[in-house]
């Protein structure tokens, strides 16, 4: 609820400061409940400038390049070349004929510019959201690291995919590493129908193998999925964006690398299931670490929070919008409504 009013002050009333809106009331009791030093960022909004919000992408955009560079495509990663590993220095890999042939032709990126994404988080913010069809209403819609999207869950994170990221440890927990029966990964990637797999795969040598093997199987079972691999030296670009930022992280984490790729290929974009703290900022009922488990992570390369701070700031420059707390049925109708 505050979430859309946030929403709503942040995009129609961004000139305003909070007293002008509504004096002596709490204008958004959200932000009473929030850490101090979010509270600061989420509620002192500054005017959005379009010139902001347009450097903050053409930065991305001159530093990465999503379009062409995000992905490995034959254009971009000729046989011979020798790629190089993200996340291990000094290790590589030649490109040959039989790992080209595994490749996309062309970036999938090419010609477009989507209008609104959404990109899915993942966190326990999102059970008993209702945002499932203001999510699946978005152009395209980003989720990470292969998040069930049964029955139970659609009401609240929608199950429309366009792209859909895989840790490669995933495959290894629950798929076996797919050296054994193969069907139940393909029967589990038919709910995100003719979505891409972005994998990892030139990260860390050892996962090249399961990777290959998720692409093989897809084929194989003509499953309408199609495997893509991220480029290494596009996920090192994109460190370093972040680093530059002033974000100190050993890697971003799949959430933050989908958001940026995101903010290059959309107009608007919108993240649900970002927030990483244990209690809700609405109700402030314990939430789990997903939306679909409690689940902690084993690693900890990652770091949710300073993340979200970034992700808050570019927030409070118009750049994306972080959606937290419910969605209301109404505004399911229109994604560009607020
Ligand atoms: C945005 O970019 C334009 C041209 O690239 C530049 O003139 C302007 O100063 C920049 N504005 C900000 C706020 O960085
Ligand atoms: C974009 O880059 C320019 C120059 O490098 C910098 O001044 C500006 O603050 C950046 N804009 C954003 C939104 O990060
Ligand atoms: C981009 O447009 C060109 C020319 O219209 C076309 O040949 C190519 O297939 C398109 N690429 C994608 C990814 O749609
Ligand atoms: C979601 O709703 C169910 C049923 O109403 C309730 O049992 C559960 O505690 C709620 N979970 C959260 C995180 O609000
Ligand atoms: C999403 O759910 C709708 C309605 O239940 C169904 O028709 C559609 O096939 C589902 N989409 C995918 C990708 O499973």
């Amino acid at each position: 609820m505050c979430g859309v009013f946030l929403f709503t002050f942040f995009s129609s009333q961004a000139h305003q400061s909070a007293a002008d809106i509504a004096p002596g009331f709490s204008w958004c009791w959200l932000c009473e409940m929030l850490p101090h030093r979010i509270r600061f960022l989420f509620c002192h909004q500054t005017a959005i400038t379009k010139t902001e919000e347009k450097n903050a992408s053409s930065n991305l955009t001159n530093k990465c390049n999503a379009v062409s560079k995000a992905i490995i495509t034959q254009a971009n990663t000729p046989v011979g070349k020798k790629v190089i590993y993200d996340g291990e220095k000094a290790k590589m890999e030649e490109v040959t004929r039989k790992l080209f042939s595994i490749f996309v032709k062309e970036s999938p990126f090419g010609n477009v510019t989507w209008e609104t994404c959404a990109v899915i988080g993942n966190g326990g913010i999102l059970s008993n959201s209702s945002c499932g069809q203001e999510i699946d209403s978005a152009q395209f819609v980003f989720r990470c690291n292969l998040p069930p999207l049964g029955k139970d869950f659609k009401k609240h994170v929608g199950n429309k995919t366009n792209l859909v990221t895989a840790n490669p440890s995933i495959l290894l927990e629950k798929f076996e590493g797919l050296t054994e029966r193969r069907r139940p990964f393909v029967e589990s990637m038919a709910s995100y129908g003719d979505a891409l797999l972005l994998i990892p795969a030139f990260s860390y040598t050892r996962n090249m193998a399961v990777s290959l093997r998720a692409a093989y199987t897809l084929e194989e079972f003509q499953s309408p999925t199609r495997t893509v691999f991220f480029s290494p030296s596009y996920l090192r670009s994109l460190a370093q964006f972040w680093k530059d930022q002033g974000l100190q992280v050993p890697r971003p984490s799949s959430g933050l690398i989908v958001a940026s790729l995101a903010l290059e290929l959309c107009s608007e974009v919108r993240l649900y299931g970002f927030w990483p703290y244990l209690l809700h900022p609405d109700t402030q009922q314990t939430l789990t670490n997903h939306y679909y488990d409690n689940q902690q992570s084993m690693r900890t390369v990652h770091n949710m929070p300073a993340e979200f701070r970034h992700l808050l700031r570019l927030h409070s420059q118009g750049v994306l919008r972080v959606h937290l707390g419910q969605c209301a049925a109404r505004r399911a109708m229109s994604f560009s409504e607020v």
